[in-house]
């Protein structure tokens, strides 16, 4: 079955987060004054438990999900992850799994999360030097911590991309020095324009790197070639190196928006239903899922939801140029990106 929203999108991924916690500090997405150990982090009962996500995740791949991306805060601080994986990879129509992980824990679980059925990793990673990686995620890791987590996943035979959120003064400087190091190894990289996400990072335009201007950047250095989108409606631009040394990704979130393919919902920790990544409010499904609601009761509430979504934040962000006033919207730690 296929299901459309108000502008034909069609639902076909989605992220589910396994938890709001998360072992980094990263100023742009958890900084620490607001992030402690007053935050209302979710409690155990309100998570949805390994069969609970399991359930959900086979439903939505009843209404035409094929890609499910798991993301946190950090996937793998849950301790059942790997149980989770599994139990999504016997999900008929589940055709590919991913996680979006910091990748500080991956050189230790990477076997089991591949023997777990796992396909792919997207792991963050800001810059290659140790000042500006320790300043931009709060001084919680380490650069070579989140390399040997990377070879690590290779390694087990996992297909890897990595993300690099760029921020106008912050770590501009590691842009040459990431697509080098990355090219070499033989992995994607993907630089994503800083974006207004959640409520807490203080974003403001003058720090966005644009799409153009990376690719400026990095062009000068390493000529490239626009390439085909692997799939419809994929979230990054692809550049292919001329010297057919691999490819680059920028996600443009910011200044060249992708709502109009968006086919992304995302599930939070505890089970609420977001249809977009700047939602103001989810939807309650763990209530239905802890209530005698059948399978298809759920599904029938999945696609009412889905086909009243009009989201496309950063469309109407871009027009508009103004941020959906603070307060509003869920944070990146509650849906993982
Ligand atoms: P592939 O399946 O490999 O194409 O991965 P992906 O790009 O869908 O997933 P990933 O978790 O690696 O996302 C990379 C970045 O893109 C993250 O920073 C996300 O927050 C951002 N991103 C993903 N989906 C969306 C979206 O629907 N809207 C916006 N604005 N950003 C998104
Ligand atoms: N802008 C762009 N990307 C962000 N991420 C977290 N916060 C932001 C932001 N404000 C990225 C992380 C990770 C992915 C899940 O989202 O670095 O790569
Ligand atoms: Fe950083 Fe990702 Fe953790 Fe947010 S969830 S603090 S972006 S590592
Ligand atoms: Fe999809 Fe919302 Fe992102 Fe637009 S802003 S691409 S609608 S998640």
């Amino acid at each position: 079955m296929e299901t459309n929203d108000f502008y034909k999108r069609v639902l076909r991924d989605l992220r589910i987060s396994v938890t709001d916690r998360c072992n980094f500090r990263c100023r742009y997405c958890m900084p620490e004054e607001i992030f402690n150990k007053d935050y209302p982090f979710l409690s155990r009962d309100h998570i949805l438990s390994v069969d609970e996500t399991v359930r959900i995740a086979r439903i939505f791949t009843r209404l035409g999900v094929q890609k499910m991306r798991i993301t946190g805060g950090e996937p793998i601080l849950r301790k059942e992850l790997p149980e989770i994986i599994a139990g999504i990879s016997e999900i008929k129509g589940a055709e590919d799994i991913a996680l979006t992980t910091n990748g500080s824990l991956l050189a230790k679980q990477a076997v089991k999360l591949r023997e777990a059925g796992l396909m792919r990793v997207a792991v963050s990673l800001d810059a290659l030097d140790d000042e500006t990686f320790m300043r931009m995620n709060g001084g919680k890791a380490r650069v070579r911590q989140v390399l040997e987590g990377i070879d690590a996943a290779a390694e087990a035979g996992l297909q890897v991309k990595v993300n690099m959120v760029v921020q106008k003064g912050v770590n501009e400087h590691a842009l040459l020095p990431m697509v080098h190091y990355f090219r070499e190894k033989g992995h994607i990289l993907r630089m994503i324009e800083y974006m207004d996400v959640g409520n807490t990072n203080g974003w403001d335009w003058k720090q966005v790197v644009s799409k153009k201007e990376i690719l400026e950047r990095v062009g000068a250095e390493f000529p490239l070639a626009p390439a085909d989108p692997n799939y419809p409606g994929e979230v990054a631009s692809r550049f292919r190196f001329l010297d057919g040394k691999g490819e680059i990704g920028v996600i443009s979130s910011v200044s060249d928006a992708f709502c109009s393919t968006c086919t992304r919902g995302r599930l939070s920790a505890d089970g609420m239903f977001y249809t977009c990544l700047f939602a103001t409010k989810g939807h309650d499904l763990r209530t239905l899922l802890r209530s005698d609601a059948s399978d298809d009761e759920i599904m029938g509430r999945i696609m009412s939801i889905w086909e009243g979504r009009h989201d496309q934040y950063s469309l109407e962000r871009g027009t508009t140029g103004g941020e959906r006033s603070e307060g509003d919207k869920v944070e990146m730690s509650r849906i993982g990106g």
